[in-house]
């Protein structure tokens, strides 16, 4: 079976994802640079299958070429990558270094070996990229398609679009064979608890209130990580190189909305209003996200199959019966200086 290079495989989608290969029978090898993982899915790592290696790797080490060689690769998944708009606002250098030069230092290594032969010739590279490279939208404007021009406004969405250009201008020049998704805003379980569907649950469960950046109705389109794994899954399968797909989960909800419904769930019949405090507004706030996904499911196959009011219950479950997974890294010092630093 083909054999896979995932890197940032210890974060949030790549761990759903692993399992979702893992189960198809392919063979995977993980890399990861610890950095938040060691808290996060650090049992990930310890995955107990023959079609199953961790290795501690940094994408920005040139060594990687190294790695590849000896694995000699089907396919190279870059899921790795500094993923907090806020993080990127308080400080950009980790977001340039990873997103930026760890991409292109994965993708220069591995047309090198295309060119040399060790790479098969149906090798391919697949760029786990975000809607995010798209701005932001008016509330009456349509949703992005993958011909959107790019307009990112924040350091992370920045390094991600500049990620996307290298891939594509790799694959231009050079007849790279790269493909690149963009999904919207993705929850479900083993997500870093910065986030704000887990930092909700958390906050709601540990009986405090859950911190709103200004008024709260900044709208995302939410979509359940199993789909987008599965939409990953069929690029893998049947994507063509040098094209963008867009996945979004037909789920466009307000902060509000989506607090709102947890509260519910946690807390039934209590006034929301109680649970929540509005603060300060990020800066350069995306008001909203809305993606088109009619090329994935057209040429693709592909359909997000869960709706937002069910998996965000099977999502709140999962929180609540894995407290333990959570309670690691809140208790973490990585995760409490965040918190009082940042609130
Ligand atoms: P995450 O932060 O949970 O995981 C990222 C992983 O990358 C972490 O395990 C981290 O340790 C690892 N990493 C960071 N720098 C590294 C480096 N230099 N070398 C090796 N590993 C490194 O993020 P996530 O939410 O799972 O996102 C995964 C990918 O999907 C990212 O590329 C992100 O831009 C994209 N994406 C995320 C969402 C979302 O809603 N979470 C939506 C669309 C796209
Ligand atoms: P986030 O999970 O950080 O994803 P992104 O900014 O990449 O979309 O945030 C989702 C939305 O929730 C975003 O509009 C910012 C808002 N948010 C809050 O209101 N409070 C918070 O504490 C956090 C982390 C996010």
């Amino acid at each position: 079976m083909d054999k896979i290079l995932i890197t940032g495989g210890n974060g949030f989608i790549a761990t759903n994802f692993i399992t979702l290969m893992l189960k198809s029978g392919y063979n995977v090898v993980s890399i990861d640079n610890l950095t938040l993982s060691t808290y996060l899915n650090f049992k990930h790592s310890t995955i107990d299958s023959k079609n199953f290696k961790f290795i501690k790797f940094d994408i920005i080490d040139n060594k990687i070429g190294d790695l590849i060689r000896e694995y000699k690769f089907d396919y190279v998944i870059n899921f790795a990558a500094e993923s907090h708009v806020d993080k990127s606002i308080r400080s950009s250098n980790m977001f340039v270094d990873t997103n930026i030069r760890g991409t292109n230092n994965l993708i220069s290594n591995c047309m090198n070996l295309l060119e040399e032969g060790v790479l098969p010739e149906s090798f391919r590279f697949i760029q786990i990229s975000t809607d995010e490279v798209y701005g932001s939208l008016k509330n009456n404007e349509p949703s992005f398609s993958e011909l959107t021009n790019l307009n990112p406004t924040n350091p992370y969405s920045a390094s991600k679009a500049s990620a996307d250009l290298m891939c594509l201008s790799y694959f231009k020049t050079h007849n790279f064979p790269v493909l690149i998704t963009r999904c919207s805003n993705n929850y479900g379980p083993y997500q870093y608890p910065e986030k704000l569907i887990p930092l909700t649950i958390n906050q709601l469960i540990a009986h405090k209130k859950v911190p709103v950046y200004g008024n709260g109705k900044q709208i995302r389109d939410w979509i359940f990580v199993e789909d987008h794994c599965n939409g990953i899954k069929k690029v893998l399968e049947h994507g063509c190189v040098g094209e963008i797909y867009n996945f979004g989960g037909n789920s466009e909800l307000s902060n509000l909305d989506v607090i709102g419904t947890i509260c519910q769930l946690i807390n039934p019949g209590e006034n929301l209003s109680a649970h929540i405090e509005h603060i300060q507004d990020r800066p350069g706030h995306d008001t909203r996200y809305s993606i088109d996904s009619s090329k994935s499911i057209n040429e693709l196959e592909w359909k997000p199959t869960h709706n937002f009011e069910s998996a965000i219950k099977d999502t709140v479950s999962w929180y609540v019966a894995n407290k333990k997974w959570s309670s690691r890294i809140i208790k973490s010092d990585h995760y409490t200086q965040w918190m009082e630093n940042h609130y």
